[in-house]
């Protein structure tokens, strides 16, 4: 099988790496990619938005399937088109359509969702100019901390925690008034919730379903969960407490009434869920809903599956997921991310990376890289995961960190204290 994938992350070099892995996969390109995908299958210059270059490209490639990375075409429905076009009979396409990627595409139509199918999520009031006064109200009616969403994709940024009432009611405006572009024209206002947050990962099919490893990012910039929220700097899998009655509360209160919802609504959702959830005294509730693989939690849930991923992809496109068996490591496995100085607000890029020779026992997974003529050059934020694997998590944490000490390039930055929370 020949496979498209459209994407530049951390996250799309692990999915590089695990069909590489397959014998079913004979060619993988990405659009765009970065300096790691490069050296698993072929970059392409390919623009999503281009959808005539795109259908030229898999019909020159003779590529089997396309699988979507990211949201942002997930939501603007790249999947809809490449199922709908007479020139692609055929195609297998990995990722829902614009219907289903709705989930993650709009808050309120995440949260009418949940509400609908009874499950557990903080409570909430959609709020836009028209009805601010009752935003207003709510501000007052309740404590604080505020919790304010942009009702669009903002990338990672559209969501506002507030102490304090005046200032929530100020950003509250200003989202309305477009802080996040029309993004925030709507907004969600939600109760605050207190646990411990992770997430969870199903592929379906539409009808059937796998649950892939759970695991637990990293999101904040700095150590001790202090600092700006960024794309994540670490995740670790598994997640101590999801197990056993815990687990079992999820899937029949969370899993299973999305994807019976997402039936009952007529939505045919092929591709990966990402429940961004929080475990409150021991009772589930879902912080937010995501169309796809996380990233950098797909940097230690797929080192964790020794089944062929390339052929599970393949069978949810061919709705042939029933009674499908996942195969998953007993090991703990660690990512830490090497960031930009500056990450996640202004930084510098074209830094020459050193030290990847140095590395060992680990998977490296490049995000912001650039291949510039014999060196590699650091090209965005998030630079590159380090994932590594062992019988405990302080095992596969301390490699993690041995490693990064081999690896240098100008302003190199990163969380000292990945997985730390979960070490006794
Ligand atoms: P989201 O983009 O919805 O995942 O929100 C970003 C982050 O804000 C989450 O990972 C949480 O840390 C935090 N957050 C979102 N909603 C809530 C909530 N209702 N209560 C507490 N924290 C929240
Ligand atoms: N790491 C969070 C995300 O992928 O949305």
């Amino acid at each position: 099988m020949r496979v498209l994938l459209f994407g530049s992350g951390g996250r799309e070099h692990a999915f590089c790496l695990a069909f590489a892995k397959s014998n079913k996969v004979s060619a993988i390109y990405i659009a765009p990619g970065n300096a790691g995908t490069a050296s698993t299958g072929t970059n392409v210059d390919l623009n999503p938005d281009d959808f005539e270059e795109v259908v030229e490209f898999i019909l020159s490639k003779k590529i089997d399937l396309v699988v979507i990375g990211p949201e942002i075409p997930l939501v603007n429905g790249l999947a809809n088109r490449l199922l709908s076009s007479s020139r692609l009979k055929g195609l297998k396409v990995l990722g829902p359509n614009r219907e289903g990627a709705q989930l993650e595409g709009s808050k309120v139509f995440a949260k009418k969702f949940m509400k609908r199918y009874e499950i557990p999520t903080a409570k909430y009031l959609e709020v836009t100019r028209d009805n601010l006064n009752q935003g207003n109200q709510y501000l007052q009616n309740n404590k604080g901390p505020y919790v304010l969403k942009a009702d669009g994709l903002a990338a990672g940024k559209g969501v506002l925690i507030i102490d304090d009432r005046e200032q929530a009611g100020t950003e509250l405006g200003n989202m309305l008034d477009g802080k996040f572009g029309e993004a925030s024209r709507k907004v969600v206002i939600e109760e605050f919730l207190t646990g411990t947050e992770f997430s969870v990962f199903v592929l379906t099919d539409g009808d059937h379903w796998v649950l892939l490893p759970e695991a637990k990012d990293y999101k904040r910039a700095k150590e001790g969960d202090q600092g700006l929220n960024t794309g994540g700097m670490g995740a670790v899998s598994p997640v101590p407490f999801f197990g056993g009655e815990f687990k079992k509360k999820v899937i029949q209160q969370v899993v299973e009434p999305t994807l019976d919802g997402l039936k009952k609504e007529g939505i045919n959702y092929c591709g990966f869920i990402f429940f961004g959830l929080i475990n409150v005294n021991g009772s589930p509730y879902v912080i937010e809903y995501n169309c796809r693989m996380g990233d950098p939690e797909t940097q230690v849930v797929f080192p964790r599956i020794e089944s062929d991923m390339a052929e599970l992809i393949l069978d949810a496109t061919e709705g042939r997921l029933k009674g499908k068996e996942i195969k998953i490591s007993n090991q703990s496995a660690a990512t830490v991310i090497a960031t930009s100085e500056g990450y996640p607000e202004k930084y510098e890029k074209g830094k020459s990376i050193s030290g990847l020779d140095s590395i060992k026992n680990a998977l490296v997974f490049h995000a912001g890289t650039r291949q510039n003529n014999n060196s590699i050059v650091t090209n965005g934020g998030r630079v590159l995961a380090i994932t590594c694997l062992g019988e405990e998590l302080q095992i596969a944490v301390s490699s993690c960190y041995k490693n990064m000490n081999e690896l240098c390039f100008e302003g190199i930055t990163y969380r000292k204290d990945i997985g730390s929370d979960l070490i006794n």
